[in-house]
């Protein structure tokens, strides 16, 4: 993937019946990538899926689409090489899951995955500033993760403020309550990864939705550079 903005639909919030179909139907629609959520009824008090349907998607789906999974599970661990295996591209975890980022990082870019490192409403930036030159993005989650359809956190923007201040290349991505109605606070604050859920899948036009979240992205990466 370009770096750049890209629009990232969660398909947490679809007909989960038609899960292949759902996914086609956001890349039609102009989704640059699919947000994947795997929740493990620990590190979050839900469940959804692992390793054995996202390689059911990928079958389906064929090598193209980057699949990028947030990882809300306990053992970040421990999932790493059955993801892989199984066609992720990308490998978002939870810092407040592990002990040991580093050893898990080098752990994903050997199994072939880029790297995400997600801090929750709580975790301050100071806890992910230095492993930032390691990691491919950064995810700020902008609702307590564990379910789609919450209200968007806009108190969580400066951290994007701050990591983009500081890491000026590095792909930034918001979750949690991101639409239409706040997509210009996230772009302005620096975030160029958009994560979808309810605003995409649950509107009758997702492609007018995508279409609009990518313009507002675009042009707060534009403004950027101009200012710079
Ligand atoms: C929440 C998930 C999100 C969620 C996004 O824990 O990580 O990806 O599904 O959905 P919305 O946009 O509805 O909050
Ligand atoms: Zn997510």
């Amino acid at each position: 993937m370009s770096s750049g903005c890209k629009i990232g639909p969660s398909i947490l919030n679809s007909d989960l019946s038609k899960l292949a179909a759902e996914c086609e139907r956001m890349l039609q629609c102009g989704a640059d990538y699919l947000h994947l959520d795997v929740m493990d009824g620990h590190f979050v008090p839900n469940l959804t899926f692992g390793h054995p349907v996202v390689e059911c998607l990928r079958s389906h789906l064929g090598s193209d689409p980057f699949f990028d999974m947030h990882m809300m599970v306990a053992k970040p661990e421990q999932w790493v090489k059955p993801m892989s295996a199984a066609g992720a591209n990308q490998y978002t975890f939870h810092l407040e899951a592990t002990d040991n980022p580093g050893a898990l990082i080098k752990d994903i870019r050997e199994s072939g995955m880029k790297v995400g490192l997600a801090i929750k409403p709580n975790t301050t930036v100071e806890y992910l500033a230095p492993w930032a030159g390691q990691i491919d993005m950064a995810l700020v989650m902008t609702v307590e993760p564990g379910f789609g359809g919450q209200k968007f956190m806009e108190d969580m923007m400066p951290k994007v403020q701050w990591l983009r201040s500081q890491f000026p290349s590095l792909d930034i991505e918001v979750d949690g309550g991101v639409g239409p109605d706040n997509i210009h606070r996230c772009a302005e604050a620096g975030a160029n990864m958009i994560v979808s859920g309810s605003a995409i899948m649950k509107s009758d036009d997702p492609r007018s939705v995508i279409s609009l979240l990518r313009d507002a992205c675009c042009e707060a990466i534009q403004k950027r550079s101009l200012d710079r």
